[in-house]
């Protein structure tokens, strides 16, 4: 049996944004030597993924992106306008050389979700949300890394599960790190949504130690497809992607 941790990081002060682990100068530096190579089988899988996600919007608020090293130029090159939001101030020049036919019109560099001791805190999202009424919206791997750097993964992790209600109304999509383990997943194939003590259980029968990334609650009643993707050498990522359709009236988004 695989032993299931949560990361408990300590409480932390402000990360430095070029500094944090889920971004910045440590994840160009990985990038520059993976992506085109050891990641090329993930990069795959997600461009056939999001060629099958194909909202009705000429829109895309790209949540997260970094400079896109995951993320195929053919599938940002679909939208008429683009705006990302993240808070890695190196990442917006990488992705423009990278995606130069991207029609990127704004970059927002900012905290989009802070967190606290109450939990995620929406509001900002909720502004852009409110900004941009019609972009559909896609979390660019992101999720997963909310609770990595908090003690209070337990609130994160219950207000994920709520994201989906914020969103009802906007198609929408997110790949996220479900699981995390210095071995290579068997991916779940098509069942039911599983918790992370199920999904660990199928996914590493050999045991040892399992991260979770408190994002179990996010995709639980969505269509959701599993990757493996081996982020560094031999240490894998279990990523889950899900997507939903706007279906429903816009959610109300004044702030809370
Ligand atoms: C794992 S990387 C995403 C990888 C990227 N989608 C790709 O294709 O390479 C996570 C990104 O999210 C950004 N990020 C993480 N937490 C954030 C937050 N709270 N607000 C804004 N950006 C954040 C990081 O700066 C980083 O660029």
């Amino acid at each position: 049996m695989p032993a299931l941790q949560k990361k408990n990081s300590p409480p932390t002060t402000k990360l430095v944004p070029l500094l944090h682990p889920a971004g910045g100068l440590i994840y160009h530096a990985r990038a520059a030597r993976l992506a085109n190579r050891r990641w090329s089988d993930f990069r795959a899988e997600i461009g056939g993924w999001l060629n099958d996600w194909q909202p009705d919007t000429e829109g895309l608020l790209l949540v997260g992106p970094s400079a896109g090293y995951t993320l195929s130029s053919a599938f940002l090159n679909r939208f008429h306008e683009v705006v990302a939001i993240d808070f890695d101030p190196l990442a917006k020049l990488l992705f423009r050389s990278r995606h130069r036919e991207c029609r990127l019109t704004q970059w927002i560099e900012e905290d989009i979700f802070p967190v606290s001791r109450a939990g995620i805190d929406w509001k900002r999202l909720k502004i852009r949300l409110r900004q941009f009424p019609s972009h559909a919206v896609l979390f660019s791997n992101v999720l997963g890394q909310i609770a990595m750097n908090t003690p209070y993964e337990d609130a994160v992790e219950r207000d994920l599960g709520n994201l989906p209600d914020l969103l009802n109304g906007r198609p929408w999509a997110s790949y996220h790190d479900r699981l995390s383990a210095p071995f290579r997943p068997t991916l779940p194939g098509q069942t039911a949504h599983q918790n992370d003590i199920e999904l660990a259980g199928t996914a590493y029968r050999e045991g040892g130690e399992v991260i979770s990334h408190s994002t179990a609650l996010l995709g639980q009643n969505l269509p959701c497809e599993t990757f493996a993707w081996e982020c560094r050498p031999r240490y894998w990522h279990l990523i889950e992607a899900c997507s939903a359709n706007a279906n429903g009236p816009f959610t109300d988004l004044s702030p809370r």
